[in-house]
Parts: C-alpha cells; structure tokens; sequence
C-alpha cells in the first residue's frame, strides 16, 4: 500500500491529525495496535482547552461536545482552609470545557469511515524503516499475514510506549525526565460533582482533586506513595480520604457511591527532542508526557497536531518544506511551557517525601500569594486556558 502520511497510532493525536490531513486533501492511513474497544477503554483526563475544542469546530466534529461538554468559567485551589478561585474566564475572555478524552476519541474514531480516513486496528509488531530517506515505510502483521505501507512521511502517533521515538537515533537524541515519587489514585463514580468546578487541594495529608465527566458522573484523585496496592483501597477509605482532604464545604457536597473504575496512575515528566527527525514527525505522547495536574496531556497532543498537520499540508499542497524543517522547534515551544505550568502545579500541590517545614511554608506563602494577588492568578489562568499557538 502507499500513501502520503503514514499515522502510527489511533489514539487521540493519530486520529485528529488523520482527519485534519484528510480534510485537507492530503491522503493518510492510520496504524493501531489495539482494537477499537480496548482504545476506548483507556479512562483519562477530561479538560479542554480552546486549541482543542477549535480543532473539533474545524473539523464539523463538535457537535456532541456543544451538546454534552461543561463550559468551566474558573477553578479552584483549595490550601485546606479555603479556597481560591482562579477566574479564568475574567481574567482571560476564555474557558475551558469538560468533556473526557475518550469521548473526543470516539468522535474522531466514529466519524472515520464517513470521512474516508483509513483506520487499521489489530496490527501488531509495527517498525518503521527509513525515516532518514524521503521514502520511509512502515511494516506491521495484521491477521498472521505481513504488510507494508510506503509514505512520504510518518507521523509517530503511538503514545509513550511505542515504536516511532525509539527509531530516531541515540546520536541526535535528548531526552529529559522527572519521575516523581507519588501516584495519583482515581476513582471514576456516577454521582454527581462535589463543587462545579474542578478542586486542586493541597492538605497536610496529601493531594486531592475533585473533577468530574458530567452533572451525574464525577472523576476524583488522591496522591499516595508508589508502593500502595489498589486492592487496599476500598470505596469508603477512598471516600473519607477525599473527604478530609477536599475540606469541610466541598465535604458537605460530597455523593459517595460505588466506583466504575479506580487505578493507581504514576506520575512523570517527559521531553524527546528532536520532535522530527528526516520524515518521522512525533506528536503527543511518543514525545513527551506531563504529570496530570492541570490537565495537559490531550492539549498538548492537540495542539503538536496543528502543527503538524499545518507542516505536512504546506508541504503536500504548496511544495513548501520550511514549515517541516521548523515542526520540530515550534511544537517544543509550547511543549516546554505546558511541562512548566504542569510541573510548577505538582510541586505546588503536593507533598514530597524530602519535603521538611521550609517547603511546606513555601507551599503555603505561595497559596496565599496567589490567593492576594491578581498578577499571580492571571499567570495561572494563561496556562490552565492555554498559551496561544
Ligand atoms: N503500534 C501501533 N499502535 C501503537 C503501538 C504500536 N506498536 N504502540 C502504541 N500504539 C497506540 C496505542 O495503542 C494508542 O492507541 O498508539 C496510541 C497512542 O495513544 P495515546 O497513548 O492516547 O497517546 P496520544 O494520542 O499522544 O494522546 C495523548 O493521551 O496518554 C494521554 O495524557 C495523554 O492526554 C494525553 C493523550
Ligand atoms: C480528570 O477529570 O480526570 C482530570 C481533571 C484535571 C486534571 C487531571 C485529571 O488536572
């Protein structure tokens, strides 16, 4: 088979950028590994920024996100006394919306064969070859039978486990990591939301968050340490844990009920440079990873895409290979901000295990700073809303 892009990944970057190339005339085939169902079943964060929610209006695929997604004018920091609300919509003209990343990625995995973007599921053992020439390929097993797909280019799609980001070189490669020593515990339930709007707390005993999917389906986190097992996590002890740490008020408001789904998720950050290398392009995951706090992965994923997509487009229709040449430093340039407003909010919110009185009284004059100043709340909401592209 031949084609112009080939995509590595149906995961939230793959398929956006398979059908923004497509919507743009440029002919693209998507590869995935897993099937359809196991892909949906991956439980993430729920926060869009407005890059995001624009690339679905681009794409005409909004129309459950109008119907479904909550607009969130602000958040909350919570310092366990109080709470500090972070009005974004005041401070920025522009909101976020709620709406799961696995409902953006049903939108796109759905609205595929009506679009005429190919989507292989079920390929297995994927390598790419080539990447150093203007003729790259991708080979894969689909039902014990070998294929190979001819490209111009490939876009590395497969999230931080797969195949694309380990075939450019050692010799051109930079990688820089923080792997943080706590992971968050999420417990998904159909009850609705404590609080309207998202609650990052920072409680002597630990980590909380209080998020949510929908009016009668809410999404909560707790930091614990890496070495506690998910099994020793009833419902309850989740419950009276989130309770204490979200604070008395968001307590009060508080429906317990039984979870659809708890996992222990640990927490990373992750930066590959270069972000192309000859005709392999990296968007999402495959290049970088944040720790979940304030919510940027699928933004990130979203907005290294428009990039992308804007660079393969201007190639293909225009013969024009700057905007190729400059993906790779543009996209880390937004890249890099969204690892420092993720990491500055980890390290904000949470306890880590050398920490002694000094930083817990940085923690908390920097809560109150925040809490005081307009200057400081408007930084915060800049980054929670999205820095331009
Ligand atoms: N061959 C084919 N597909 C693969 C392979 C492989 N060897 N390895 C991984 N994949 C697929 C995965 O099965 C997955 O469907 O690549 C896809 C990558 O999707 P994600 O991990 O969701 O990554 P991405 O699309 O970059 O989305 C970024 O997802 O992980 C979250 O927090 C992250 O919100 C961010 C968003
Ligand atoms: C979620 O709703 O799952 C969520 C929200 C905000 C975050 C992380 C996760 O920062």
């Amino acid at each position: 088979m031949k084609t112009q892009v080939a995509i590595i990944g149906a995961g939230p970057a793959g398929l956006l950028l398979g059908h923004l190339l497509k919507a743009e005339g440029v002919d693209c085939v998507v590869i995935e590994r897993q099937t359809p169902d196991y892909v949906l079943g991956r439980i993430r964060a729920g926060v869009l920024e407005q890059i995001t929610v624009d690339l679905m209006a681009r794409l005409g695929l909004d129309e459950r996100l109008r119907a479904e997604g909550l607009v969130e004018e602000g958040f909350n920091l919570a310092d366990g006394e109080r709470l500090i609300r972070i009005d974004v919509a005041n401070l920025t003209g522009q909101t976020v919306v709620v709406y799961g990343q696995t409902e953006i990625t049903k939108d796109l995995m759905d609205a595929a064969p009506a679009r005429g973007l190919p989507v292989i599921y079920g390929a297995e053992d994927v390598a790419v070859f080539d990447i150093e020439t203007d003729a790259p390929y991708v080979t894969y097993t689909l039902d014990g039978a070998p294929q190979r797909i001819d490209a111009r280019f490939i876009a590395g799609c497969d999230g931080f486990h797969g195949p694309s980001r380990k075939a450019i070189p050692a010799s051109v490669a930079r990688e820089y990591e923080r792997v943080y020593p706590f992971g968050w515990l999420g417990i998904l339930a159909d009850v609705p939301p404590c609080n309207h709007e998202l609650i990052y707390a920072n409680h002597q005993r630990g980590f909380a968050l209080a998020s949510m999917r929908s009016h009668t389906r809410s999404r909560y986190y707790i930091d614990v340490p890496l070495t506690e097992k998910i099994e020793d996590w009833s419902d309850d002890r989740i419950w009276d844990e989130l309770a204490i740490r979200l604070g008395p008020d968001a307590a009060a408001n508080m429906t317990r009920g039984p979870s659809i789904e708890k996992s222990i998720a640990p927490l990373r950050s992750y930066v590959f440079e270069p972000m192309r290398h000859g005709s392999l392009l990296l968007c999402g995951d495959a290049a970088h990873i944040v720790p979940p706090t304030g919510a940027k992965g699928l933004n990130l994923a979203a907005s290294d895409v428009h990039y992308a997509a804007h660079a393969l487009t201007h190639y293909f229709k225009r013969a024009d290979n700057d905007a190729i040449a400059g993906y790779s430093a543009k996209a880390l340039a937004r890249v890099w901000k969204s690892e420092r407003f993720s990491w500055t909010l980890t390290k904000l919110m949470h306890r880590f295990p050398d920490d002694g009185p000094f930083e817990r009284a940085m923690q908390v004059a920097e809560l109150d700073y925040i809490a005081s100043s307009t200057a400081a709340q408007m930084s915060i909401a800049e980054n929670y809303v999205g820095l331009p592209v």
